[in-house]
């Protein structure tokens, strides 16, 4: 069985309401990484293009009527959009795995759903920008009335990553709509398509002209344009540490509001008393799920002494037994990398690894022929200095190491610049609390990994990133706080 080749959205710049060219008239190529083969000739824009989104998000912003509506009919409008992800969820799916290279089934359980659940989520958020009504401290009683209430924090750039295209754009664009922002979307050059699907679909929905405008192109022209605008009040972004250091430099001229949500070395720690098949099971998805590419990858295995040997053979079998194919047959569990950009990178660092002295349990191969696959792979008999362990491969590689003591295992996993997400199998529920707290990481999962919900705020310690995406931690995101005082 195969799935249909899927519809291609508009392949232009979505400017005030409108679907249109770069103004140079430059195209990018976005490619099917199961055959290297181009797809799809996109606009690519520059600066002017970036400058037209702008002032047509200012003045939609300021003018227009999404930020002046009832809430509740922002809320509406986001919750047509969730039903209309749904209800196109097939084809969305096939267009995110041909773009991507992910396993469409893939697509299909976490990608398409979890996107329309966060327009859902943020619905909600529409009518809760509460403020508070304070007692001035050290004023008589009744002299003043002070409160505080939310605005929306006006035009925000929204730059997104190539790994989850459809639902990292969703992150950005839902929560921002709730507020009442205007948005500028920009994906990642690598997987154009089910962006340009959303906003096509937020028209649709009934988002106005201007509130929500689309940017192709690639990072260093038409992203860079967008964080270096003067009038872009807000750049949300999810990408590598490298770029989120250079957004905060550029940034800094005009001292834009910054999120970042960047890289991660996610440990994943299993103790001795650990569920054996659940903990097997959960460690090959942390790593293997969506070909590693994942910020929350759990990259860095440990595992007690007593059951360590046991655990990486039962990992080589699972890793082994992963059907490798083209991410739009349904039975595919592991697809492309990326890019060619990509699968050079992952090879290299297993390059790196097995100079460094690490020992290969699986993998550590390219499949060959078209398109960009590589092995899942575990790497054995590491160092914790070595780079494969230290630095963020982005791909389907594992660095396995064994531990004795509870309080080593803590050190080796906060020894890291990264701090995104953790996770510990045991069934010693003091354990899980006491490690839970000791370890460095902006989620830390127990029995799971990977389990995101529009709920639970997202984001990293250190050099994972700043601030936190989702739940109610969206609204310190795109909404600034103001202070009201009257003299009565
Ligand atoms: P990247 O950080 O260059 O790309 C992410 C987004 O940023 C894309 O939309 C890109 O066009 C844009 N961008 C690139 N340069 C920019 C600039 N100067 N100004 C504004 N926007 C810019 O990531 P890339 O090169 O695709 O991947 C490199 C590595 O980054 C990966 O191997 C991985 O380690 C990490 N990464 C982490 C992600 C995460 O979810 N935290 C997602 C993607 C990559
Ligand atoms: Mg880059």
């Amino acid at each position: 069985m195969s799935t249909p080749t899927p519809q291609l959205p508009p392949l232009k710049l979505f400017i005030n309401g409108e679907w249109v060219d770069a103004r140079s008239g430059a195209t990018l190529s976005t490619v099917n990484p199961a055959t290297g083969q181009p797809i799809a000739q996109v606009a690519s824009a520059d600066a002017q293009d970036v400058d037209l989104a702008v002032r047509s998000a200012r003045a939609a912003f300021e003018k227009g009527p999404w930020a002046k509506a009832p809430p509740m009919a922002r809320s509406r409008v986001l919750t047509r959009i969730a039903d209309m992800i749904e209800a196109r969820g097939e084809e969305l799916a096939a267009l995110e795995s041909l773009d991507n290279g992910k396993p469409v089934s893939a697509a299909r359980m976490a990608d398409i759903p979890s996107a329309a659940n966060v327009f859902r989520y943020m619905a909600g958020w529409a009518t809760r920008m509460e403020g508070e009504q304070l007692p001035l401290a050290g004023r008589p009683q009744g002299q003043f009335l002070a409160y505080t209430q939310r605005d929306p924090m006006g035009v925000v750039g929204q730059i997104v990553p190539w790994n989850f295209p459809l639902l990292m754009a969703a992150w950005k664009v839902a929560p921002a709509l709730a507020f009442g922002c205007a948005s500028i979307l920009k994906p990642a050059e690598q997987t154009p398509l089910t962006a340009a699907a959303l906003v096509a679909i937020a028209h649709e929905a009934g988002v106005p002209p201007g509130q929500l405008n689309l940017i192709q192109g690639l990072g260093h022209s038409s992203g860079a344009a967008i964080v270096a605008h003067p009038d872009v009040d807000k750049i949300a972004f999810t990408g590598s540490t490298e770029v989120g250091k250079m957004i905060v430099r550029s940034g800094s001229d005009t001292l834009k509001r910054i999120s970042l949500e960047l890289g991660g070395k996610s440990p994943v720690i299993v103790m001795g008393d650990a569920d054996l098949d659940a903990a097997v099971k959960g460690a090959a998805h942390a790593i293997f799920f969506n070909q590693g590419q994942v910020c929350t990858a759990g990259s860095r295995l440990y595992v007690h002494e007593s059951i360590y040997d046991k655990f990486v053979e039962r990992l080589v079998a699972v890793a082994s037994a992963l059907k490798i194919g083209p991410g739009l047959d349904p039975d595919t569990q592991i697809g492309p990398l990326v890019s060619d950009e990509q699968l050079r990178r992952v090879a290299g660092y297993v390059d790196i690894g097995r100079k460094e002295g690490a020992g290969v349990a699986v993998g550590g191969e390219a499949v060959g022929g078209a398109g960009y696959f590589y092995r899942p792979t575990i790497l054995t008999d590491v160092r914790q200095s070595m780079r494969v362990v230290q630095e963020e491969i982005f791909g389907p590689v594992l660095v396995a190491t064994r531990f004795k003591e509870v309080d080593e295992v803590v050190a080796h996993a906060n020894n890291s610049i990264y701090g995104l997400a953790a996770s510990i199998w045991t069934r010693d529920v003091s354990r899980a609390h006491a490690v839970a707290r000791a370890v460095q990481a902006g989620t830390v999962w127990i029995n799971c990994h990977h389990v995101m919900d529009a709920a639970m705020p997202f984001g990293g310690y250190k050099e994972s990133g700043w601030g936190r995406e989702m739940g109610s931690a969206a609204l310190e995101m795109y909404t600034e706080p103001k202070t009201v005082c009257i003299q009565l």
